[in-house]
Parts: structure tokens; C-alpha cells; sequence
């Protein structure tokens, strides 16, 4: 028999972090930004992956997230084509970057490598994001809701991050196993167990080929669709059954809410 503290305890395990440095309640401030590409950079490079990209800021995805982070829904941006998405929302504190990056990545824990599957129950796709290879692009917009749609609390700091290209390719591991930098992409270089473009992304004006056949594999084998749903068990979208154990702790500062899609 569980006491509502262990209950709380089982739901709610790494959430609950205090002392955080609030941030500018509408919009990432150029630390929470680069602290953004940081730490997925570091998760990234933690990972054994022998072709994970080094990640960037793109300021396009960045007024993208920004726009839908507007619109104060919890809930994945059906608009988003061709783009990956995380989202993430908090109470009181304030926006949490870290935290942010910290929630998304901890469902590791769920993510099983060689089945390529996450936990029945389980959302990993914030996670298997986070370290898709292949993604090198990130933009993060964050919006301050007095009401956001879908959650009954009310003042809460939404973050939306997208990404490209997407991951989350049905069928597709996050990244290859073996010693890092060890498959980069022609074109690339090794730095600090990431792969980075020799030259500045910036001036690289054709798509690199393997960014082509991601495209193309993803459009076979049919990339997560915008609605989020099934590309992993216990991915959905909008449905907001898996809610109900965490709005019934609304109660307790700071609330939250990431893992849900
Ligand atoms: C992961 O999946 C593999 C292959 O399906 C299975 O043999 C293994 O037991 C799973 N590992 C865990 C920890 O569930």
C-alpha cells in the first residue's frame, strides 16, 4: 500500500527541483539558448553514437517554436511538418532550461537499444530527440500562459523546441552504436566526440547527401506524423489520458509537465 508520499515519489521522481534561476517569463534569453544547444550537445556526445552531429541554434526554428509556444496549448504543434518537436512546461519557478533538457533526456531509462522500442507505457520520444543523430538543427521559443489549453492549472511557462531534420523515424534507432566520431558523414570532422561540418553550416548551401536519403527513408518508411501518434508505444498525442495521475498533483510548486507525446 502506497502512502501519497512514496505515490508522489513514484510519479513524480527528478521534477521536483528547486532553486532554479527564473528566466524571462516570454522569451529564452541568449544563456537559456545556448545552454539549450549545450546540454543537448553533452547528452549527445555521452551517448556511444558513431554518427551523432553536433547540434546548433537555428534562429527559422527558434520564431517557429515562438509562435506556437503563443498559442499556449499542451499539446504537439499539428502544423509543425517536417519538424521534430519537445515540449515542456513548468509553474512558479519560471522557465527551467535545463530541467527541460534533463526531463526529456531521463527517459532513457525506458528506451530499450537493441529493440529499438520504448517500455510499453512509456514515452521515450523526447529522449530518442534529444539524441537523434542526424538532427542538427535546434529553435526553442517559450511563452509565458496564463491559461494553457489543455491543463487546468493556470500560469504555467510553456517551452517548444523543434528540430531538424526530425527524428523519431519509425522503424530507425536515435544513432549508430560504436566509437564515437567513428561514422560521421563525409564533409565532417571529430570534435569532442560530436561530428561537425568542416566548414561553417551556415555557408553550406547544397544538402548533404545523407541529410537526402534521411528524407527519403523517412518518406518510405513514413517519418512520426504530425500527430505524434505511434511511432512509439505509448506515444500519443492530445489524448490526455496518460494526465490524470500528474493533474491530480497540481497542487505542488513547481508543477512539472514534459513526457507526455
Ligand atoms: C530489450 O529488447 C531485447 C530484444 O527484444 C530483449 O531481449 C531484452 O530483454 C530487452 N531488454 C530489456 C531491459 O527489457
Amino acid at each position: 500500500m502506497l502512502s501519497s508520499r512514496s505515490l508522489l515519489a513514484l510519479l513524480l521522481p527528478p521534477l521536483l527541483l528547486l532553486g532554479a534561476a527564473p528566466g524571462p517569463a516570454g522569451a529564452l534569453s541568449a544563456e537559456e539558448r545556448r545552454e539549450m544547444v549545450e546540454l543537448h550537445n553533452l547528452y549527445r556526445a555521452q551517448a556511444a553514437a558513431a554518427n551523432m552531429l553536433r547540434m546548433r541554434w537555428d534562429e527559422e526554428l527558434a520564431a517557429f517554436a515562438k509562435a506556437y509556444a503563443r498559442q499556449c496549448v499542451w499539446g504537439h504543434n499539428k502544423e509543425r511538418g517536417r519538424r521534430g518537436e519537445n515540449l515542456f512546461a513548468i509553474t512558479d519557478e519560471g522557465m527551467d532550461v535545463p530541467l527541460a533538457v534533463q526531463e526529456w533526456h531521463v527517459e532513457q531509462q525506458h528506451y530499450n537499444f537493441s529493440a529499438a522500442a520504448c517500455e510499453p507505457g512509456q514515452v521515450c520520444g523526447h529522449y530518442t530527440q534529444v539524441v537523434w543523430a542526424r538532427t542538427d538543427r535546434i529553435g526553442c521559443g517559450s511563452h509565458f500562459c496564463e491559461k494553457l489549453q489543455g491543463v487546468e492549472e493556470t500560469n504555467i511557462h510553456l517551452l517548444v523546441c523543434n528540430y531538424e531534420p526530425p527524428g523519431n523515424v519509425k522503424g530507425h534507432r536515435p544513432y549508430l552504436e560504436g566509437t564515437p566520431c567513428s561514422q560521421c558523414p563525409s564533409g565532417y570532422r571529430c570534435e569532442n566526440s560530436l561530428c561537425e561540418p568542416m566548414s561553417d553550416p551556415e555557408e553550406v548551401t547544397e544538402t548533404p547527401s545523407f541529410l537526402a536519403t534521411e528524407a527519403s527513408d523517412s518518406r518510405k518508411e513514413g517519418a512520426e506524423d504530425p500527430a505524434g501518434s505511434e511511432t512509439y508505444a505509448g506515444l500519443t498525442s492530445g489524448s490526455g489520458h496518460i494526465w490524470g495521475p500528474l493533474l491530480a498533483l497540481l497542487l505542488l510548486p513547481p508543477l512539472v509537465l514534459a513526457g507526455i507525446f
